[in-house]
């Protein structure tokens, strides 16, 4: 019953002949391998390469939305790309995605959500052309577990999670952005890896209750009970991060660890907003190590061996953490985030109706 009547507007869109600015990807050089040539101009997005972090003189870049009126935005989402570090791509997706929500329900206003893409990139791109002298980057696969950089300057050791805290603190300042209510952090596959590990790890914050986590499709979790769903005795380090808690944090999270121990961790964990989603055709293997294969076969094994482990807790699945089955969806970052459910989620209903208020929100106007 109350499925039946969630999130109505969107269900018009049908009706309505689209007319919103669709932004095409650019064709960009190079590749994730030998590294990008550029970052690719955006139309809407400001690209920001020199975006200062504490404790070192380097610099990070990111895209976030141009001209918008600091004082009228109210959500923030900051979406990174996938393991490609496609990063504008990921960019333009969600624009296109909330132009097209706000064309077909105008009580959406576009001029009140703030996207950013931080651009975590790797060596390569410095040496193709993608990140200047400055610009730090990480190893390929450390960016979304949350090392420290491999550069400029690596003994600064700057976490891709110190990033992450950074752009949340960027968020959170009043003084700029008096009216922010929430922060989404949307990630899918590496981005969901990267964002299902930092909010277990990240230090509390008074505001921690306004800040929500997607987790779309990722390889694998960092996961919370020590055995396995597909367990493999001749597999090594099969509880240590980043698939288990057993100790091999990065440094980022290593104090949190030792203070918190593993029971105090994942009840952090399990007090975040965390919202998982899975396509239900997402049964390609993606990580084939032997650590990854004890949590489940496929991407939407393990993440329904994971949704199984929170039903089976003790206190229950978290009130805090909810699940979408995004029907028929395979490991597509575009539909995905353009499935009603993550569209709601990330961009266009705020949690607190999510959350609170199903039954209030009563639109009078359509049934299905
Ligand atoms: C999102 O889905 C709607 C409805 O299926 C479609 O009309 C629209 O073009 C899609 N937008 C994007 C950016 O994928
Ligand atoms: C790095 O590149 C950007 C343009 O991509 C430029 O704005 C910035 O000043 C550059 N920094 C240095 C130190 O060259
Ligand atoms: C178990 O782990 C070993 C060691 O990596 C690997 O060779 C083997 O294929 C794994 N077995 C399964 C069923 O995944």
């Amino acid at each position: 019953m109350v499925a039946s009547r969630s999130f109505l507007p969107l269900t018009l869109l049908p009706l309505l002949t689209a007319a919103y600015t669709f932004i095409d990807n650019p064709a960009v050089g190079g590749d994730d391998e030998n590294g990008w040539t550029e970052l690719p101009p955006v139309p809407g997005a400001d690209l920001i390469s020199d975006w200062p972090i504490s404790g070192t003189d380097s610099t990070f870049v990111v895209y976030r939305s141009a001209g918008l009126d600091a004082s009228a935005i109210t959500r923030a989402v900051i979406v990174p790309g996938a393991k490609a570090r496609d990063h504008w791509s990921y960019w333009i997706t969600m624009k296109n995605i909330l132009s097209y929500a706000a064309e077909a329900d105008p009580s959406i206003d576009p001029n009140t959500i703030s996207i950013m893409s931080p651009c975590f990139m790797a060596q390569v791109d410095q040496q193709a052309g993608a990140a200047n002298s400055t610009n730090l980057y990480w190893s390929k696969t450390g960016w979304f577990s949350g090392t420290y950089n491999e550069g400029p300057n690596a003994k600064d050791q700057i976490s891709s999670f110190d990033i992450l805290d950074n752009l949340a603190a960027h968020y959170l300042d009043k003084s700029t952005y008096p009216n922010l209510e929430e922060i989404v952090f949307a990630g899918h596959s590496a981005a969901a890896q990267m964002f299902q590990r930092y909010a277990a790890l990240r230090s509390p914050i008074d505001n921690d209750a306004q800040i929500h986590y997607i987790v779309a499709n990722p390889g694998s979790f960092m996961w919370l009970a020590s055995d396995r769903p597909a367990p493999n005795s001749s597999c090594d380090d099969v509880d240590r991060y980043k698939y288990g808690m057993n100790g091999g944090f990065p440094g980022y999270g290593t104090g949190t660890f030792n203070r918190l121990g593993r029971h105090g961790l994942v009840e952090q964990y399990l007090a975040r907003n965390v919202h998982y989603a899975h396509g239900t055709a997402d049964d390609g293997p993606g990580d084939t190590s032997c650590q990854a294969v004890t949590q489940g076969s496929t991407h939407l094994e393990r993440g329904q061996n994971f949704v199984s482990l929170l039903q089976s807790l003790s206190t229950g699945m978290p009130s805090t953490q909810t699940i979408d089955w995004v029907e028929g969806v395979s490991h597509q970052n575009q539909e995905m985030y353009n499935s009603t459910q993550l569209r709601n989620r990330v961009c266009c209903i705020t949690f607190f109706f999510l959350f609170l208020s199903l039954d209030l929100y009563q639109p009078t106007h359509l049934r299905l």
